[in-house]
């Protein structure tokens, strides 16, 4: 038996290193030699093993292969879109993810059972989708939802924490660990997690496809052997994310743009858009913390409302996105004002969930007053729900597999996104102490 142990290693070795006069020397080595041989390898083996060992060990959290996650079908009234697509899905399983999708979950959103199927997750039903490691949502859960969540799991969903201040008391009581993708730190590292300006870029689109579905007019002006028309004006308040989307998207259908914000930086971004920046008299910059805006003094929201009383009796169209965290979004526009616009004009409010820009929007909904039509809508992202579904799936996917590292799920709160992010940490610090990471530690 060593004899024949002594010629495999020997040719084992001898045709790896190539070495002719090795291999007759293997070849000849006693039958202690051979023993001497055969425990250095035992050892070498078992040191080997024991190191695999100690490094799965020393990767903290939970393998991704223990862990399940939940998407449910979001209910919520005319809700479209779904946490997680396909195409995420597959990304999340390759890693050694087990994803259970609800049933159905993404029919709104056009995406089939079949595809996440194809995608490795598993069919489930709503308490199996719910009764997960890891809940992905779209939607804060609304109570009932809240009753098919297991103790000690963990969600990753919107949830506007400051608005939702009983929710999360709700959520406390369950012991839930809760990330808000809503409080993602907007630092260049996390652009990736960062939905708040998917659904807004997304938002700022819709608004103008919205406003030119509802406008009596093409955007582009024209001259045919019909007659000349001219484009339509358009004013857009508020140059973040989703006024940059719609200054775009407006002056690629050819209208005539203009646009206002209270911070300076956005003028550059306005103009390499191909809009025109409007300014007002007063030196006074809105630039507030973490790139948002600061409340504006009363002079200056004066002078801004001044020159958009002189804009509301040119343009065709107002879409007014201005919005100052935590604080009500601040009235532009007046009843006075819509009141001069030209009889068809349209006007888009996408400050409507808070409170809105303009003084007649009805939060919600679709309006005619004065004959200026007001899309009021708060929910444009899901009325673009494949698109939507596609971001967010991105941005919820990558966020979770940033929550630690090597195949690993593990909540390091150093880490200044997770910090940032996380709103709710399960009562029990121990991660050891919940599903199924009791059985490892
Ligand atoms: N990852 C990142 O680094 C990152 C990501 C997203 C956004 N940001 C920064 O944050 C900015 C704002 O983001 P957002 O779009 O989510 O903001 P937002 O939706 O909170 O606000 C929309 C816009 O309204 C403007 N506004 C507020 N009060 C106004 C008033 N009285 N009149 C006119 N305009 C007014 C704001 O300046 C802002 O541009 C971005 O433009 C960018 O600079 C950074």
């Amino acid at each position: 038996m060593y004899a024949v142990f002594a010629v495999s290693v020997s040719d084992t070795v001898a045709s790896i290193f190539g070495f002719k006069m090795l291999k007759l020397h293997l070849a000849k080595v006693s039958n202690s030699s051979v023993q001497t041989l055969r425990n250095q390898l035992h050892k070498t083996y078992r040191r080997y093993c024991s190191g695999n060992e100690k490094s799965a060990e020393s990767i903290p959290g939970i393998a991704y292969s223990k862990l399940t996650i939940g998407v449910p079908r979001e209910v919520f009234k005319n809700e479209k879109r779904v946490a997680l697509s396909p195409a995420a899905t597959a990304l999340l399983t390759k890693k050694g993810f087990n994803v259970a999708v609800e049933e159905e979950a993404g029919i709104e959103a056009k995406f089939l059972n079949e595809e996440y199927a194809a995608s490795g997750a598993s069919l489930v039903s709503r308490d199996k989708a719910f009764g997960s490691d890891i809940v992905l949502k779209v939607r804060a859960p609304s109570s009932d939802e809240m009753g098919l969540l297991q103790s000690r799991a963990n969600l990753i969903s919107f949830v506007y924490p400051a608005q939702n201040k009983a929710l999360v008391d709700e959520l406390a009581k369950k012991e839930l660990t809760v990330f808000a993708m809503d409080a993602i730190p907007r630092v260049s590292r996390a652009q990736v997690f960062d939905a708040l300006s998917s659904m807004a870029n997304i938002a700022g689109y819709k608004a103008v496809v919205e406003a030119a579905n509802h406008f009596g007019r093409f955007f582009t002006g024209q001259i045919t052997a019909a007659g000349k028309v001219p484009p339509a004006k358009v004013l857009v308040i508020g140059g973040g994310v989703a006024g940059l989307a719609a200054i775009g998207t407006a002056k690629s259908m050819g209208a005539v743009v203009r646009g206002f914000d209270v911070r300076p930086s956005v003028k550059e971004q306005i103009e390499s858009l191909g809009a025109e920046f409007l300014q007002v008299n007063i030196e006074e910059s809105g630039e507030g913390a973490g790139g948002y805006a600061k409340e504006m003094s009363p002079e200056f929201i004066a002078a801004e409302m001044a020159l958009f009383a002189k804009q509301a009796k040119e343009c065709d169209i107002i879409i007014t996105t201005a919005l100052i965290p935590g604080k009500p979004a601040p009235k532009l526009i007046t009843e006075e004002m819509v009141k001069s616009m030209k009889p068809g004009s349209v006007i888009v409010d996408l400050a409507a969930e808070a409170g809105g820009n303009v003084a007649t929007t009805v939060p919600g909904q679709l309006a005619k007053i004065h004959d200026v039509i007001h899309i009021g809508y708060t929910d444009l992202p899901s009325r673009l729900p494949t698109q939507a579904s596609t971001l967010y799936g991105n941005n919820i996917s990558k966020f979770l597999l940033s929550i630690g590292e090597k195949e690993h799920f593990n909540i390091n709160l150093e880490d200044e996104v997770v910090r940032g992010s996380i709103i709710l940490h399960e009562a029990s610090t121990s991660l050891c102490t919940f599903s199924p990471i009791a059985l490892m530690c």
